[in-house]
């Protein structure tokens, strides 16, 4: 038997083939994932990624709830026609205080990974409330109650600590501001905005188109949307690498 017939002896022997394919694919397997339990993080850091406010988070615990995923998903590939339809392709950093990530692959809607700051606020509600209202052809299911709703902010706290266990950096005196903190975010002159600027100084506070005073669960939700996708500057990275 020459050195190329050798391979008759497992396709005439089936328990042989089995033990050949499993040695092969745990090699495979052991090349790829080895490496993984010597490295601290598998994430590459990037500047402007923070944590979410309590008020987003909130809102991103909203879109959970409401299954906004179902249709939409939040992770735009790199692949020329998504980059040019949604923008820059998206980074695992984007995603790292994302428990659990909101990644998807459903896509009745557009992807929302980078829709933060392409609509106002006031769009937002709208659409919210009323798909059909500025969207005409819209499928997308209206959520009236949102803005009718008043935010249950007694829960902010725990859910600040619950992401704390699961990795995300926040302090204590962010758990224990967290629903002072909600509401600072909702209004241009709450007393506590001095003090939430202090606690978060990258995220904005303002009004996001509600009634003065009270914060609804569109408030919290619209603060969620606004800010996807926009922590980065792709700019400074394009500069860098001679792009534009
Ligand atoms: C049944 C599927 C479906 C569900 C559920 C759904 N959407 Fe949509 N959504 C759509 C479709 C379709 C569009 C595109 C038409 C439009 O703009 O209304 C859209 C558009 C959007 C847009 C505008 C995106 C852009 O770039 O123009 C936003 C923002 C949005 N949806 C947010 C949400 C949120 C938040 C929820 C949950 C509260 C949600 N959607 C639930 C189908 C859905």
């Amino acid at each position: 038997m020459s050195l190329w017939n050798k391979h008759a002896i497992f396709e005439k022997n089936s328990i042989i083939l089995l033990i050949g394919v499993l040695l092969v694919i745990s090699i495979g397997g052991m090349v790829e994932i080895l490496p993984l339990f010597y490295m601290k993080s598998t994430i590459e850091k990037v500047d402007g990624v923070r944590p979410y406010t309590p008020l987003e988070l909130a809102g991103r615990d909203i879109y959970v709830r409401e299954g906004c995923y179902l249709c939409h998903s939040q992770m735009i590939r790199a692949l020329r026609d998504e980059v040019e339809r949604y923008g820059h392709y998206s980074l695992a950093a984007e995603s790292m205080y994302d428990h659990p990530f909101q990644w998807g692959s459903k896509r009745s809607g557009p992807d929302l990974a980078r829709v933060g700051n392409k609509y106002s606020d006031d769009w937002h509600r709208q659409h919210l409330s009323n798909p059909r209202s500025v969207v005409p052809a819209s499928i997308m299911p209206g959520y009236p109650w949102l803005a009718r709703t008043e935010l249950d902010a007694r829960n902010l706290k725990d859910n600040l600590r619950v992401m704390q266990i699961e990795g995300v950096p926040y302090t204590q005196d962010q758990i224990d501001n967290a629903s002072a903190d909600a509401r600072a975010q909702s209004s241009e002159d709450d007393p506590g905005s001095a003090a939430f600027a202090k606690r978060y100084p990258k995220a904005v506070a303002r009004n996001y188109g509600g009634q003065p005073g009270v914060t609804t669960e569109a408030d919290a939700l619209i603060a969620y949307l606004q800010l996807l996708g926009t922590s980065v500057d792709f700019k400074i990275y394009d500069e860098k690498a001679g792009i534009r």
